[in-house]
């Protein structure tokens, strides 16, 4: 309520991309501060043993994460657990640093609740990325690492950019996720055809394999696949012993400004991708679920669809900074008013 107010009377008078990095740097500053630090996550992270769920060998508190794009360089992992996550997914990071696409490249839509952007994977790169995954951390946030294509780099060494992405980058990660569904790096999402995704798939996981404690690995699609390639990335992804699929990125389906479209428009077509790959690899993969995720009421929808793990940005942006928090209180008490002792009992019960 307070932070509609704000939001409606402050924030949305402001560009949304200056708010965006005061957020990140105030969130950076809180990851510096350890009394403040823990004392939040003392009160508003996931400590419920009801909200704990295991995949891919990795404990995660509470099964509602963020998505990546919000802490494109490694900058605040921390600062975001205390405020409630359950896990921090970073990136999407280059091999290479990179501007990305020229300002104004981030859009709200208020009375969508949605966003569109076209950042077009602006970091610092793999190497100031790792500097940052290497310092030592006070709280135990699990970090997932997102990877992605160096702009100027052509396709035909597409395979070779994500192995030097991944081998900066896969020993410091809890889990490594290939995006190749980013909408705003050109000829990105034609990496999602089989043919071009098997020797990426193929190349990153060995990388993956090799580090001391076996990153898992998983790829992250669009919600413009047509069903039957979504079908085919599945296939390939069990396969190749991929660890999860995270579906999915944002859609370039609206009329609005040319970028990626986040937030309550996608929720039904992503929750549409999680069934159906649900349908095609039932427990054999873990799957992850972004797009449209607003309140518990949807994180459940999702966890009963087959997700294990459940990711949000945009609810974030329109929810507040106690968004995570509140929904892994909610979800806690709607675990055990349906008799389950915990989330992980849920997962895939309406699939
Ligand atoms: C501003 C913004 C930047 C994003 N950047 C990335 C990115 O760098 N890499 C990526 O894999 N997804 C990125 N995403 C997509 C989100 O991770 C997520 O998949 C998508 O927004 C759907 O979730 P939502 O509806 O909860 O926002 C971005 C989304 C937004 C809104």
């Amino acid at each position: 309520m307070m932070y509609r107010l704000v939001f409606m009377q402050v924030l949305r008078r402001f560009d949304a991309e200056a708010v965006h990095h005061l957020t990140v740097s105030a969130l950076a500053l809180l990851s510096r501060l350890p009394l403040l630090k823990r004392l939040l996550h003392r009160a508003l992270a996931p400590h419920d043993p009801a909200l704990r769920v295991s995949a891919f060998g990795v404990h995660f508190p509470g099964p509602l994460g963020l998505a990546a794009g919000f802490d494109k360089d490694a900058a605040c992992a921390e600062g975001i657990a205390a405020l409630g996550f359950g896990f921090v997914e970073v990136g999407t990071i280059t091999a290479h640093a990179q501007p990305g696409n020229p300002r104004p490249r981030l859009f709200r839509q208020v009375g969508e609740r949605a966003v569109i952007n076209r950042m077009g994977f602006n970091n610092a790169g793999a190497v100031a990325a790792a500097r940052r995954l290497r310092r030592t951390r006070s709280l135990p946030v699990v970090v997932g690492v997102n990877i992605g294509k160096t702009k100027v780099v052509p396709e035909s060494e597409a395979v070779a950019d994500y192995v030097a992405g991944a081998r900066t980058l896969a020993p410091l990660a809890d889990y490594l996720v290939v995006n190749v569904s980013s909408p705003n790096t050109p000829g990105l999402r034609n990496l999602q055809a089989v043919s071009l995704l098997r020797p990426l798939l193929t190349a990153v996981k060995e990388v993956a394999d090799g580090t001391p404690r076996r990153t898992p690995l998983l790829v992250k699609i669009a919600p413009d696949l047509a069903d039957e390639d979504v079908d085919a990335v599945a296939d390939l992804a069990v396969e190749l012993g991929l660890d999860g699929i995270i579906a999915t990125n944002t859609t370039i389906r609206h009329k609005g400004e040319t970028g990626g479209l986040s937030g309550r428009p996608l929720k039904s077509r992503s929750l549409e991708v999680l069934r159906r790959l649900r349908a095609k690899t039932g427990d054999r993969l873990t799957l992850v679920s972004a797009g449209g995720v607003e309140d518990v009421d949807d994180v459940w929808e999702r966890i009963l669809a087959g997700a294990t793990l459940v990711q949000g940005y945009t609810g974030w942006i329109y929810g507040g900074p106690l968004w995570a928090a509140r929904i892994h209180r909610q979800l806690a008490r709607r675990v055990r008013r349906h008799g389950l002792k915990s989330v992980a009992e849920a997962v895939g019960r309406t699939a």
